[in-house]
């Protein structure tokens, strides 16, 4: 087990995705939150300091906890890790001149463990960089094993000790060799063996919600995504049908969607499941509303009304189970502690543990999203299922923006959107897609088919690139596979009479229309 310490760099989580697909297990934890008892209940094998904003000549400056450097364990230091590792230890940190901001070279001095097999003395090797400050003269026991035009000591080492530092990102694509580097650490230096794998994860979550539940009784909420599902047949196969799942059907949902769900886990798992149709509820609650926060807000109480009725006509379940993601998880270092603004508030189902008072079961709380695709995979779970694009909590009813939804205009979206997922798929582009939807505009625009006048709603499609949703970019399909896409819906989705594409990115656009 590796433990990260997170002094609030951008990338840091991209450090963890690194460590753990070479097959180690690590954490990150924020380094004002690093306790005695934390460092020895995880009792790591090796410890990795993260870049930060800050800068070693603040009056406060974060510092790594001392022990850090005398538990006889492999250090990393990186960007910001590496300054305060220096300056912890004894060396200086100067402001710098010469300050270096995205790609840079590195030239390999002296040989090293990190670089074996990668990195040769003599070579120029690019790497990433962002730093102002840079280290000039290093503590007792390190040499300097690789310069860089802004940074005289950019990767430094002390064998004795085995603490190596870096002032360039290896975590991040840009450094072509970095990977390696991470993992010449984790395996070689720390002496990590690399066997922490999905088949092994599954085995230990099994046996984990075992021990936690006994022979309690557990409720899911289902909704079909990728993390419920995954929580959902995990814990099934854990403890059988002490698991129920409950799938509140708010009428939102894209064509034939409440059937798969149920086909699939009712039928094919065999995982007993309460369906609950509560469509009219829910349109009838946000009948004639059109501010997206009201409409979210709304839907996220009834959410927790309905699915409250039901695990009370279900009686007796002590646990309630949810798909929380690492990154849900991480705490997050802030030197600002201004309150940031609420762009959307995400949080369909939040509050809805402290209201039923009952114990959570988290089985995927340590995973980031592709990890628990894997356990998807591992579980036996359809592709279909495992390699969907994201869906919003209140699905359909954000894409029906500024007019009163209705039943009628649910259809005409749920078919349009229907033909452009059908469309992609056939193109083989749904899995280059982040996430690919319609949605139903509230303007009539003037169009002629066959001799007649039409006065039919305008739909437009939206299609992004994106690795985790914060940022995005507009997907640039091939023209013709627009037009086809566009053809087929003004032909066959009646209401609607013309497409059209968006291209903005997220900044400054977000993903869904509201
Ligand atoms: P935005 O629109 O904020 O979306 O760029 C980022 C990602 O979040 C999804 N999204 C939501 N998910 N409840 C959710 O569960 C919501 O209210 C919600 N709004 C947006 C969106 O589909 C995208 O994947």
């Amino acid at each position: 087990r590796v433990l990260i310490i997170d002094f609030g760099s951008q990338v840091t989580q991209l450090i963890a995705r690194r460590v753990r697909e070479s097959g180690v297990y690590c954490e990150i934890h924020p380094f004002n939150n690093i306790s005695d008892s934390l460092l020895d209940e995880f009792a790591p094998k090796a410890i990795i300091l993260s870049g930060g904003p800050a800068s070693v000549h603040w009056e406060k400056s974060p510092t790594a906890p001392v022990r850090v450097f005398d538990m006889g364990i492999p250090v990393l230091g990186i960007c910001y890790g590496q300054q305060t590792m220096v300056n912890q230890l004894g060396g200086k940190v100067e402001t710098s001149e010469h300050r270096e901001f995205g790609r840079a070279f590195v030239d390999v001095v002296e040989d090293c463990a990190l670089f074996s097999g990668v990195w040769a003395v003599g070579a120029r090797e690019q790497v990433w960089m962002s730093h102002g400050d840079r280290v000039d003269s290093l503590p007792e026991g390190f040499r300097v094993v690789g310069k860089s035009d802004g940074a005289p000591c950019a990767a430094i080492a002390n064998d004795d000790k085995k603490f190596y530092a870096v002032q360039f990102h290896p975590e991040v694509m840009h450094t072509p060799h970095g990977a390696q580097l991470l993992r010449n650490f984790t395996h070689d230096v720390a002496g990590c063996v690399g066997d922490w794998t999905m088949d092994a994860y599954k085995d230990d979550a099994i046996a984990k919600i075992r021990k936690q539940v006994g022979d309690g009784k557990v409720i899911c909420g289902l909704s079909g995504g990728v993390d419920s599902s995954v929580t959902a047949v995990l814990i099934h196969e854990a403890i059988g049908d002490q698991l129920t799942c409950v799938f509140v059907d708010h009428g939102f949902m894209r064509t034939g969607e409440a059937d798969q769900v149920v086909n699939l886990f009712r039928d094919h798992y065999n995982i007993p499941l309460v369906h609950v149709d509560a469509a009219n509820t829910f349109i009838d609650a946000i009948e004639g509303e059109i501010d997206p926060e009201v409409k979210r807000k709304t839907i996220g109480r009834l959410f927790i009304e309905v699915f409250e009725q039901e695990a009370k006509k279900i009686g007796g379940a002590d646990f309630l189970a949810q798909g929380t993601l690492y990154p849900d998880v991480i705490e997050s270092v802030s030197f600002t502690g201004g309150p940031s603004v609420t762009i959307k508030s995400h949080h369909n189902v939040g509050g809805l543990p402290e209201r039923m008072n009952m114990q959570l079961v988290e089985p995927l709380r340590e995973l980031f999203k592709d990890e628990v695709r894997d356990l998807g995979r591992e579980l036996g779970l359809p592709d279909s299922f495992v390699g969907r694009h994201p869906f919003p909590g209140p699905g359909l009813a954000i894409r029906i923006p500024g007019q009163p939804i209705t039943h009628e205009k649910l259809d005409i979206l749920r078919k349009a959107d229907a033909i452009y997922l059908e469309e992609i798929r056939n193109a083989g582009l749904y899995d280059a897609i982040w996430q690919a939807f319609a949605v139903l505009l509230p303007v009539r625009t003037v169009g002629v088919m066959g001799d007649g006048r039409t006065y039919d709603y305008a739909c437009a499609l939206r299609a992004v690139t994106s690795t985790d949703g914060m940022t995005a970019d507009y997907f640039a399909f091939p023209p013709e596979i627009l037009g086809r896409i566009a053809n087929r819906i003004i032909n066959e989705v009646n209401g609607i009479n013309r497409v059209t594409y968006d291209y903005t990115s997220k900044p400054p656009g977000t993903i869904e229309w509201e």
